[in-house]
């Protein structure tokens, strides 16, 4: 071998040795950079789940002044989800109203026990008052730039109103109102009758689902109440689950 080629083989295994250095180096970068990756997800994933937990412990302590278990705001979301998948919504819009619609009546808060738990028919000044918590609710959840709380607040304030216009707070008509609200309006008018209440006992299913059909166009859009009894069946089947498991 000529002295030139000794040289060439030379510098061919120190290239070799070289890259071999580099591509370890770029393997611990990989493997750094994947470790990194991993815990960045982990504290999304735990942030996220930070979230929704204290959103739904704020809902629950609203709902406690108003129903003992806090049962009620559970079902209620489950029942509005299966509603907006029903009615053609996107998996993230029906994951939004199960996370929004349990805060529907976070305004109650701001509502007098005197009121909230009163056994016999209220007066016109208790009405009154009442009817505020749309917009308590609205204002403890306006102006945020989470999505779930963006619905949440637009829930809170518009679940009382009626497509015929006769509703509260504002008397919004038909597509005035947001179609979260009009969702959260039937999952909540079926599953507050269908509970017992310190008023009055619970009303059972098929009365219920022939109060929404009399609603039809009235309390409701035609075309929710459509897609309400059409799967009223899994509706009712997902309540009794809940009842009976208490699982969501
Ligand atoms: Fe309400
Ligand atoms: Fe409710």
């Amino acid at each position: 071998m000529s002295d030139d080629n000794i040289e060439l083989n030379q510098k061919i295994i120190t290239i070799e040795k070289d890259n071999e250095a580099l591509i370890l180096q770029l393997k611990h970068y990989a493997n750094d950079f994947a470790v990194l990756n991993h815990h960045r997800y982990q504290s999304y994933d735990l942030l996220s789940k930070a979230h929704l937990d204290s959103l739904e412990r704020l809902a629950r302590a609203s709902e406690f002044k108003d129903d003992d278990t806090g049962i009620h705001i559970l079902r209620m979301a489950k029942i509005a989800a299966t509603i907006a998948k029903a009615h053609g919504q996107t998996a993230v819009y029906c994951e939004l109203i199960l996370q929004a619609s349990p805060m529907h009546d976070i305004g109650k808060i701001g509502v007098p026990d005197s009121i909230l738990k009163k056994k016999g028919a209220l007066t016109d000044s208790e009405w009154k008052t009442m009817r505020r918590h749309s917009e308590y609710g609205y204002e403890i959840l306006k102006g945020s730039i989470v999505p779930v709380v963006e619905m949440a607040a637009e829930i809170a304030l518009t679940h009382h109103e009626k497509y015929d216009g006769s509703g509260y707070p504002h008397g919004l008509a038909g597509d005035e109102i947001p179609l979260c609200g009009q969702i959260v309006a039937i999952a909540d008018f079926f599953d507050a009758l269908t509970m017992d209440r310190c008023y009055r006992k619970a009303m059972p299913d098929d009365v219920v689902l022939s109060l929404i059909e009399n609603e039809r166009g009235k309390h409701f859009s035609p075309e929710l109440v459509d897609t309400f009894l059409a799967v009223s069946d899994e509706i009712i089947a997902l309540r009794d689950y809940i009842n009976a498991t208490k699982a969501v």
